[in-house]
């Protein structure tokens, strides 16, 4: 038997084993936020935006396997508070400067706070890490905006199996770093862009000089990418 049968909001649907909740409710036409989840990309289940009710239980959807005869309501006052409180947590700690954010306007993080209503953060504090990386001359790195949810090191890794980034640290004090913390200019990182494509926030951006680098990717007899400056074009 390949399929299982759930019930999503009360209304039960027939969907391929293996499925997640996640995938299984949005085939359904039903909303679920999510932030850290890219389909075959990151799988790290860290926002906990997406949870679900399962009985008693609050559960992430995008890394719950539907089994046959569960039960998942995806939209009770318990799921809403829950995905609230985590969003809330991420914006606490997260540069809210949006008017001057290049992702402002096209940011999923501020997407999923207007789609849960909250329209002030709640929690103060110490903030973490703020650091900012000039260093690449194809991508800027804005600690201060990072969300930690692992898609630009799933797309480094898994997808360009590049690995020029990784968590490292604990706690509050967990960043994503190149190897040793050194500034991704002098890292293996090899300017594709991708973890700019990947980054839900504005923690990822394109140089200015990013065209010039992608176009000495094309054409190397042309240009020289000089690793601790903007690209160099050759008299
Ligand atoms: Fe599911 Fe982040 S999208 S935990």
């Amino acid at each position: 038997m390949n399929t299982v049968k759930i019930m999503i909001d009360g209304v039960e649907t027939e969907i391929v084993k293996g499925t997640t909740v996640l995938e299984a409710a949005r085939d359904q036409g039903i909303n679920i936020p999510s932030l850290c989840y890219l389909q075959g990309v990151n799988h790290s289940s860290s926002c906990r935006v997406c949870v679900v009710e399962v009985g008693p239980r609050l559960i992430a959807s995008c890394t719950l396997i539907a089994e046959d005869g569960m039960k998942i309501q995806t939209n009770t006052k318990k799921v809403r508070d829950a995905r609230r409180t985590s969003a809330q947590l991420l914006l606490s700690d997260h540069d809210r400067e949006c008017l001057s954010c290049s992702r402002g306007g096209n940011c999923e993080l501020q997407s999923v706070s207007n789609s849960l209503n909250i329209r002030e953060v709640t929690y103060t504090g110490e903030h973490s890490s703020r650091e900012k990386d000039y260093s690449s001359p194809a991508i800027v790195r804005d600690a201060s905006k990072c969300i930690l949810c692992g898609r630009c090191v799933g797309a480094c890794g898994t997808v360009q199996t590049v690995g020029a980034i990784g968590f490292a640290k604990r706690g509050f004090d967990t960043v994503i770093s190149t190897a040793f913390g050194r500034p991704l200019a002098e890292s293996t990182c090899v300017n594709c862009g991708q973890c700019i494509m990947a980054c839900p926030v504005g923690a990822l951006t394109e140089h200015e000089n990013i065209r010039d680098v992608w176009d000495a990717i094309a054409d190397p007899d042309q240009y020289v990418v000089v690793q601790t400056a903007p690209a160099v074009r050759v008299a």
